[in-house]
């Protein structure tokens, strides 16, 4: 593990914004992830259905068009949390006091800045810890934000939510408070959604805040027009998958035989989206020595998004001793903000 101070200009002319951030690197090396890299690619499209993770949605092209479907005016999640966090992020900051503010998946920041404002705004001091994979995302949108809070420090972990959640150091500030919003929790099925709340509070210490961005459930038209724009940049993004596992395993999907597919299943209540195989076809995966036979309207299933009710997970982070503090929403009830403490 390496702490290294990041450098935006040289180390011979450090300015005030290098000695403001630091960045730690938990990720393994590449030669050791190589042996059981792609296992998870081979058992998805062994399996019937077919499914493979969703963490392949996001190369850098993918991260591009994630950007572009925040904007598009189907897509309410964004605009509606970001809503949320301008009309209440000071009574947030107000409840919490002073405090650390980490981010799981911090990607470029642009919610999280509204938050940073309402600590500015209190004149609290701002420590800030952000936590992608990517290392570029984070050195990028650390040094834009260095800039533009002259005070803020920033102690940004490259890795895993894992991997940085039972990383965390203790604080400097009174408290701390862990930010998952954007409604990334509905990648995650029931099970996978216990363990990381599990995380959560083995993370924590008593009296620190969780506070948790959820998509709730609301008609079948409006969810399903989010997840398939008129514009196609929501297909070109679920496609896109195709690619980047060619150029990652050396495959030969070919883009133009399959399609996207979204829908809303209303008896798990998530949006799913697959891709849907036009005809019968056979797609090789070189380096991982696989082949994978599709049947014509086969379908792979790249990712859940759920949708939640807000009774419901305020009793399964009460479950888990995250005790809800408060609740914010829409005029909608579109989206859900849920300041949690551990008991
Ligand atoms: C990043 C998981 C919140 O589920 O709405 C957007 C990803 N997929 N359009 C979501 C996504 C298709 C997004 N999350």
């Amino acid at each position: 593990m390496s702490l290294s101070k990041a450098v935006s200009g040289h180390l011979n002319f450090p300015d005030s914004t290098t000695q403001r951030l630091q960045i730690k690197h938990l990720l393994e090396p590449t030669k050791m992830v190589s042996t059981t890299a792609g296992s998870d690619v081979i058992q998805g499209l062994k399996k019937t259905p077919k499914t493979l993770p969703f963490k392949y949605l996001y190369d850098d092209r993918g991260s591009e068009l994630f950007e572009q479907i925040c904007d598009l005016p189907e897509y309410y999640p964004t605009r509606t949390e970001t809503k949320i966090l301008q009309n209440y992020s000071i009574e947030i900051a107000k409840i919490t006091g002073t405090c650390e503010l980490v981010e799981l998946g911090s990607g470029s920041s642009t919610k999280t800045r509204i938050l940073l404002d309402a600590y500015q705004d209190l004149n609290y001091p701002l420590h800030y810890l952000p936590i992608d994979v990517s290392t570029g995302i984070l050195e990028l949108s650390a040094k834009q934000l260095l800039k533009d809070y002259p005070t803020l420090q920033v102690y940004a972990l490259a890795g895993t939510y894992e991997q940085a959640l039972s990383n965390l150091q203790p604080t400097k500030l009174p408290t701390r408070i862990i930010a998952f919003i954007g409604s990334s929790l509905g990648n995650m099925n029931t099970q996978e959604c216990d363990r990381f709340f599990n995380q959560i509070t083995d993370a924590l210490h008593p009296g620190e805040y969780f506070l948790l961005g959820i998509d709730l459930q609301k008609p079948k038209d409006i969810l399903e027009a989010a997840y398939d724009d008129s514009q196609g940049v929501t297909a070109e993004f679920n496609l896109n998958m195709l690619k980047h596992l060619n150029r990652k395993f050396e495959g030969n999907f070919d883009t133009t035989q399959f399609s996207h597919w979204a829908f809303y299943n209303e008896v798990e209540q998530q949006i799913e989206m697959h891709l849907k195989s036009a005809i019968a076809q056979t797609v090789e995966l070189r380096s991982l020595n696989l082949k994978a036979n599709f049947t014509a309207g086969e379908t792979i299933r790249t990712e859940i998004s759920r949708k939640f009710d807000l009774d419901t997970i305020q009793q399964d982070l009460q479950a888990h001793g995250l005790i809800p503090q408060q609740v914010w929403t829409d005029e909608n009830q579109w989206f859900g903000l849920i300041l949690s403490r551990l008991s």
